[in-house]
């Protein structure tokens, strides 16, 4: 699987299909968070969420991962035009968040938006495993992620909408994985509580802040 030749239009895609409905899932939460003074951002693309979250934390330490180069490169070009002084904030790795050996850090926020779509249930358990090794006691872990409605007159066009999703990705880059997988079990086995959520397009589209260590 290889996000490289949709890096480009990827933005351009989301916003034929979705708006700016999307972009506004993944930063939802950002006002909510207690001072935080670093953070993990995990297949963020082309870098809106890191843009607008070193923004939003002028003090913040951003360590960004992606598997894809030309992410990188746009995510690096985005921020640069945005705001350059950030960049010294900022750490860009190109690795697999399954296998890359980051920093033994202690993140107080970990985000990860429309990413566990991608990966099978072991392997969104693995990547929680490894990352909440990484958590500090009270960390954020902020995910936005599609879902099936509750409801079922809703599920009638989120269920065709989310097999085309799919299939494009598998026939653009190659994705395997063709189904949602839960991360909310993982993230509880290691610790963290559901605090907040935002749903929007009838519960399609979520994004929840989970804290670690409360009920
Ligand atoms: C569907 S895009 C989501 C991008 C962005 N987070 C967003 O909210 O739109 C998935 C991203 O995950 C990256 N990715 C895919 N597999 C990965 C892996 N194993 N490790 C790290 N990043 C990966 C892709 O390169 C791509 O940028």
């Amino acid at each position: 699987m290889n996000c490289d030749p949709l890096a480009r239009s990827y933005r351009w895609m989301e916003y034929a299909v979705f708006g700016t409905t999307l972009q506004r899932c993944r930063c939802c939460h950002l006002q909510g968070l207690q001072n935080p003074r670093s953070a993990l951002v995990l297949g963020d693309g082309d870098g809106r969420f890191t843009a607008r979250l070193a923004e939003r934390y002028p003090d913040l330490r951003i360590d960004y991962l992606d598997i894809s180069g030309n992410m990188i490169a746009l995510a690096r070009r985005r921020i640069e035009r945005a705001n350059a002084a950030s960049m010294q904030r900022i750490r860009f790795h190109q690795g697999d968040a399954r296998t890359a050996a980051l920093r033994s850090e202690s993140y107080d926020v970990i985000a990860a938006h429309f990413f566990f779509d991608f990966f099978s249930f072991a392997d969104v358990e693995l990547m929680i495993s490894r990352m909440s090794a990484l958590a500090a006691p009270g960390a954020a872990w902020i995910v936005s992620d599609f879902e099936l409605p509750p409801n079922r007159l809703s599920a009638l066009w989120a269920r065709p909408l989310l097999r085309t999703m799919y299939l494009f990705f598998r026939f653009s880059v190659g994705l395997d994985n063709q189904r949602l997988s839960d991360w909310r079990a993982p993230l509880r086995a290691h610790g963290f509580s559901s605090r907040n959520a935002c749903r929007l397009w009838a519960g399609f589209i979520v994004s929840e802040l989970w804290i670690r260590g409360t009920e």
